[in-house]
């Protein structure tokens, strides 16, 4: 799986029409797609999905928002994915994104912030099990 990740077009993202520029700007930094959906998570699917952030104060905050509206949710292959994609989508708080990123060109703050992007190999394995099944991968 070390060359792949997954990641999530967030509620911010796709209620804004940035659905479409966003998965443009992952093809052309040289990903490609081996599953994508359409989606909404419900509350629990969405704290399920999170469920290493319990503990957090923000974690009721990170589910409302996360099930608030669709998501596009994907696997992206290239050459060290896990590492260049968050290179790709830039710091958590888009106000510390570098220039051109994703999150700094489409996020509004640390909350909503646009995209997701697995942050290891086996947590990208995990989160693709639990958004797709065997038959949806190409
Ligand atoms: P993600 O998992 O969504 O790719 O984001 P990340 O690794 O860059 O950041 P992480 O620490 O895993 O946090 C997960 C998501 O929780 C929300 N968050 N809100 N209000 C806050 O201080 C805060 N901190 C994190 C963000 O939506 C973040 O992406
Ligand atoms: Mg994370």
């Amino acid at each position: 799986m070390s060359n792949r990740t997954f990641t999530m077009i967030k509620p911010d993202a796709t209620a804004k029409g940035y659905t479409g520029t966003i998965i443009n700007q992952i093809i052309e930094a040289g990903f490609t797609i081996k599953a994508m959906k359409w989606t909404k998570l419900t509350t629990e699917q969405a704290g399920e999905f999170y469920a290493i952030h319990k503990k957090r104060p923000f974690f009721g905050e990170l589910v409302t928002f996360m099930s608030s509206g669709p998501i596009v949710a994907a696997i992206l292959e290239k050459k060290n994915a896990v590492n260049d994609f968050r290179k790709l989508i830039g710091a958590t708080n888009p106000a510390q994104a570098e220039e051109g990123t994703i999150r700094k060109k489409y996020a509004a703050s640390v909350g909503e912030n646009a995209v997701h992007g697995s942050d290891s190999d086996e947590n990208a394995l995990i989160e693709s099990d639990f958004f797709f099944s065997k038959l949806e991968r190409f």
